[in-house]
Order: structure tokens, then C-alpha cells, then sequence
């Protein structure tokens, strides 16, 4: 059941910001990092999510983000996700903010997406920064290359490293201007995302956590919804319209 002070609330939004997680994309089929069943559970990060293990062993990274895009390309958006494209059109300001590389946010449909941790479809040179769209895989055991000759690497952001520029200030600028801020499907325990909900609330926005657990935004959200985001966000959608 949606409480109807949510309701009420987005109705009379102006601007709505919305940061997205691993969780938006669960139900797809995409595996979250923390938890049981988590990524981070069989994985270890410092192995595969950072620019000194990807310089010692540039197979074993590719090979982890190869498997991740097959994952990816096999499965489709969920209704989370499509219910944030009806948002999109539904409120007169909209901002979608995601730390999910996926692209399952665009494939849905949205069309203003700043994506924070950058995108698996895509690869960087290590050496001159060009960007690839290719679908590119390891060629036998070999890391492909740039045509400078640097080696390609996920554009994606590692431990340690900076969030872009241009999306970050974007999310910063969103979440301070909103009036109404959807934390959905985050651990939020990765920073700067984590403290977008803080700021949004900082600044007078009424904050809506929707997550299957408690998290550090559910000890001032406004209200924190225990629930699915491919069941919860449709039934907002359906009460809004
Ligand atoms: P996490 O795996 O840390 O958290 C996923 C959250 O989604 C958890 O709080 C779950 O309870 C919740 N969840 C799972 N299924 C859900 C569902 N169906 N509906 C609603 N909530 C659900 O993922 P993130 O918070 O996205 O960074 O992790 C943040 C960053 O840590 C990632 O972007 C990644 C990772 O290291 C980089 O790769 C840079």
C-alpha cells in the first residue's frame, strides 16, 4: 500500500530527483553487489574494480566485465524501470541519477540518465582516453587494444577513482534542487552517491526510500518503503495517474 502523504507530496512536486542502485536492476537479473547473494560475496572488488589490478592482470578484469555483459545483454528492463520513463513525462522537472552501469534505465526508455559510475557498453584507452562503443571481447587471451596501442579498459569507475565531472555536478545540482528526492534499490554506502538523498533533504526536499531493507537513508527519509521497486514504483505510478 502507498501512503497517501507520498502521493500528495509528488503530486505537487515540481522537481523530482531520482537516484537508482544495483536494486532497480535485481529484478531483471542483475546481480546486486552487497548482500548474500551479492557480487562482492564470491568476488573481491580489490581484484577486479580497481586500476592497479587492472594493470597486473588485464585478462581476469575483462574476463569478470565480459561475463557481466553477457548477463546484461540476455536479460530486459523490469517494471521499475519502465515506471520511471512514465515519471520522465508525468512530472514537469525530472532528473534520473543512477550509479548502475547497466544501461537498463535507456534501454527502458528514460531519456535523461546521468549515469554516475559510467556504463559497462562502453570502453576507455587506458593511454588517450578515446572511447569505444565496439562490442568488443578478449581476443584469445589478449586485452584489446586502442589504436594508439594503450589497452582498452571498461569505462566504468573503479575504487578510488574519480565519478565524471559532468555527472557529478549534474547529480549535486539535482539533488539540491529538487523538492521531492526517490532513493531506490541503494546500499547507499558508496560515496559522493550516498550523500545525494542527504543533500536533497538538507535543502527541503521530501525524501522516499524504496528498498528491501534499511539502509543509512531510512534514519531520515520521510518515509521508507519495504518492498520491491518493480512492484512499489508502478503502484506510485498508477496512484499518480
Ligand atoms: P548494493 O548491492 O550495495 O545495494 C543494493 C541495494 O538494493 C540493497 O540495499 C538491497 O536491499 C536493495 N535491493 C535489492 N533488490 C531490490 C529490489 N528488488 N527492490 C528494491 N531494492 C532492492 O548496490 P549499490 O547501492 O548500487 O560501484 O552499490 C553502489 C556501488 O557499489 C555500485 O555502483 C558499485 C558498487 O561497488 C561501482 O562499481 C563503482
Amino acid at each position: 500500500m502507498i501512503p497517501l502523504e507520498l502521493i500528495e507530496q509528488a503530486k505537487s512536486a515540481q522537481v523530482v530527483t531520482v537516484l537508482t542502485g544495483a536494486g532497480i536492476s535485481a529484478e531483471s537479473g542483475v546481480p546486486t553487489f552487497r548482500g548474500e547473494n551479492g557480487l562482492w560475496k564470491k568476488f573481491r572488488p580489490q581484484e577486479l574494480a580497481n586500476f592497479d589490478a587492472f594493470m597486473r592482470n588485464p585478462e581476469l578484469v575483462w574476463e569478470w566485465y565480459n561475463y557481466r555483459r553477457k548477463i546484461i545483454e540476455q536479460i530486459s528492463p523490469n517494471p521499475g524501470h519502465f515506471a520511471l520513463v512514465e515519471m520522465e513525462s508525468y512530472f514537469p522537472q525530472f532528473n534520473l541519477i543512477t550509479q548502475n552501469v547497466d544501461g537498463l534505465h535507456q534501454r527502458a526508455g528514460s531519456r535523461n540518465v546521468v549515469e554516475l559510475h559510467g556504463n559497462i557498453g562502453r570502453n576507455r584507452c587506458v593511454k588517450c582516453n578515446r572511447i569505444s562503443t565496439e562490442n568488443l571481447s578478449l581476443n584469445g587471451q589478449k586485452v584489446p587494444t586502442c589504436e594508439c596501442g594503450g589497452l582498452l579498459r571498461p569505462d566504468v569507475v573503479w575504487f578510488g577513482e574519480l565519478l565524471p565531472e559532468d555527472a557529478i555536478q549534474k547529480a549535486f545540482q539535482a539533488s539540491k534542487s529538487c523538492d521531492f528526492f526517490f532513493s531506490i534499490g541503494t546500499s547507499a554506502v558508496v560515496y559522493p552517491a550516498a550523500s545525494l538523498p542527504e543533500i536533497a533533504k538538507q535543502n527541503g526536499a521530501f525524501v522516499v526510500e524504496i528498498n528491501l531493507e534499511p539502509t543509512p537513508i531510512t534514519s531520515f527519509a520521510d518515509i521508507s518503503i519495504r518492498g520491491k521497486s518493480g512492484i512499489v514504483l508502478p503502484q506510485i505510478v498508477k496512484a499518480l495517474t
